[in-house]
């Protein structure tokens, strides 16, 4: 089959270029479930973006850089604040519904953030972005979309990326699309972790295509650990928004006691990093807990129903209980290199959204900046597609064959469970030399214990696990290799910031089966 561009994922990088590529050519968009589920569809807080003359760009700009920890691209930053508003009519403009006050955009505040700046739409922001969109993705006459569909590779021919082969899960064939571009939108990697915000899906596909096919990646050892996640026995990890405490709820220990003044002067607004690692070490002495009820019944069913919802299925009622909370892998600042344009290291692929490391977040990501930077650059890549048509759609030479055969099975369970497990607690929030040493010498038996399994097997619990172990071994290798503490990745062998030996990206590329380290 072929197209013009084809898209892989469905979240909002992915429906956004799609969009707006569709302006130039046919666009395939294929998405391994069903179209909406995404991660997009679960962010919770909002999209950040200078909206108001009270805020400015250039103090966006510095709330940015200062989160980042000295790895931002300013460059990068700058586009991203400067684009910020056309970005939010761009998504009105497709029908998108933010919260309103008195005939305004409502603005909240979250961690880091010096004014409140972050649009949102009640507590389910992500869902109202996702479904708008996919609405006009099903009106466009030049975009179509095949649901249940997993990308297994990319297709090559020589050193240009040519397409990818996908397996259509509910036909069990394996189709090769080939297009002018290609287009990773896979978002993140969070379910590598046994304590995640994100969905079973988020297991790393893009990153590890894209590493399999010779691109850049960077960045990797910056995972961010949202702070305050449900914290109860038999529940999963459910974001308890950062808009709670942007709208003033605090953390208080067992004794009721509030903490986090005595770590950071921005205290319950402080970056997410410090709030983690404090709520990691408080919870070594006891629970934790999230306290909005001081905000009334009215306020909170009226700004966080769908939290008020979801805990009270867990039998808290956040109108008048404390919320017990505790930190959980929730956002990959690291990914395929890209440009402000979305190209990669690979001639005709491009990358956006959590996939893609265009360097805007450097060591930590801002809160809420994770939607704008999808849009900003998705939009930006998407006006250069026009490049691409001339690109004849060329089938390669040779095609390998793939087999299909069925493996899922209890080892096949068993070994994504050590794999999480694992890398929660050797890679998670604290880490040390002993721990990432062990964690890399793990991730090389449970890779041949995979391999044993079923060689190239193809379904998507089998690919899903091999591209886990592959994104976790890069974050493994990113975290052993830096030698300092920054951001979001803290070694409690080196606890100090080193901007003399360490102000650099850490890159990694497999060349001939090898994976190779360098700085950039
Ligand atoms: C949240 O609602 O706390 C998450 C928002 C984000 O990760 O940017």
């Amino acid at each position: 089959m072929k197209t013009d561009f084809l898209v892989v994922g469905s979240g909002i990088a992915g429906l956004n270029f799609a969009l707006n590529a569709a302006k130039y050519g046919n666009v395939t968009v294929v998405t391994k479930k069903e179209i909406v589920e995404s991660n997009t569809n679960l962010a919770q807080g909002g999209i950040a973006a200078v909206t108001r003359k009270e805020d400015s760009v250039k103090l966006h700009i510095e709330d940015t850089l200062k989160v980042g920890s000295g790895l931002s691209n300013k460059h990068i930053v700058e586009i991203l604040a400067e684009k910020g508003s056309e970005a939010i009519q761009n998504l009105l403009s497709f029908g998108v519904n933010f919260d309103k006050e008195n005939d305004e955009l409502h603005l909240t505040t979250e961690g880091g953030h010096s004014i409140a700046r972050v649009l949102h739409s009640g507590d389910t922001t992500g869902k109202e972005i996702e479904h708008t969109m996919t609405e006009r993705i099903h009106e466009n006459r030049n975009t179509q979309v095949f649901e249940n569909c997993f990308a297994i590779d990319l297709l090559l021919n020589n050193t240009e990326c040519v397409g990818a082969k996908i397996l259509d899960i509910k036909k069990r064939e394996v189709i090769d699309i080939f297009a002018r571009a290609t287009i990773l939108a896979t978002g993140g990697i969070g379910y590598i972790y046994k304590n995640t915000t994100n969905p079973e899906i988020a297991t790393g596909d893009g990153i590890a295509m894209a590493l399999r096919a010779g691109a850049k990646i960077e960045d990797m050892e910056f995972v961010q650990f949202h702070p305050t996640t449900l914290n109860k026995p038999d529940a999963p990890h459910f974001l308890i928004s950062e808009a709670l405490r942007g709208e003033g709820a605090i953390l208080v220990n067992e004794k009721g006691e509030r903490f986090m003044e005595e770590y950071d002067r921005m205290g319950e607004l402080a970056p997410r990093d410090i709030i983690s690692r404090t709520l990691f070490n408080e919870l070594k002495k006891g629970s934790v807990y999230l306290d909005i009820r001081h905000k009334g019944e009215r306020f909170i069913l009226e700004r966080f129903p769908m939290i008020h919802q979801e805990c009270l299925k867990y039998g808290i009622d956040i109108t008048a209980d404390l919320i017990p909370v505790s930190p959980a892998a929730h956002y990959i600042c690291g990914g395929i290199k890209t440009n402000e344009y979305g190209e990669t290291t690979l001639a005709n692929l491009l990358a956006f959204g959590e996939c893609a490391c265009t360097e805007v977040h450097g060591a930590n990501r801002l809160a809420s900046n994770s939607l704008l930077e999808s849009v900003v650059f998705s939009s930006l890549g998407a006006k250069k597609t026009k490049n691409y048509l001339k690109n004849k759609i060329e089938a390669p030479p040779q095609q390998k064959e793939t087999a299909l055969s069925n493996v899922d099975n209890q080892e096949l369970k068993d070994i994504r469970a050590e794999l999480r497990a694992a890398m929660w607690n050797y890679v998670g929030i604290l880490r040390n030399e002993k721990n990432l040493s062990l964690m890399l010498r793990k991730l090389e038996q449970l890779n041949r214990r995979l391999d044993a399994l079923g060689g190239n097997g193809v379904n998507t619990r089998f690919l899903e696990l091999k591209n886990m172990i592959t994104v976790s071994r890069l974050v493994a290798k990113a975290a052993h290799t830096r030698k300092e503490s920054r951001g979001t990745h803290y070694r409690e062998d080196y606890p100090d910031t080193d901007d003399k030996n360490w102000l650099k990206h850490i890159c990694l590329e497999q060349r001939k089966e090898k994976l190779h380290t360098y700085f950039c």
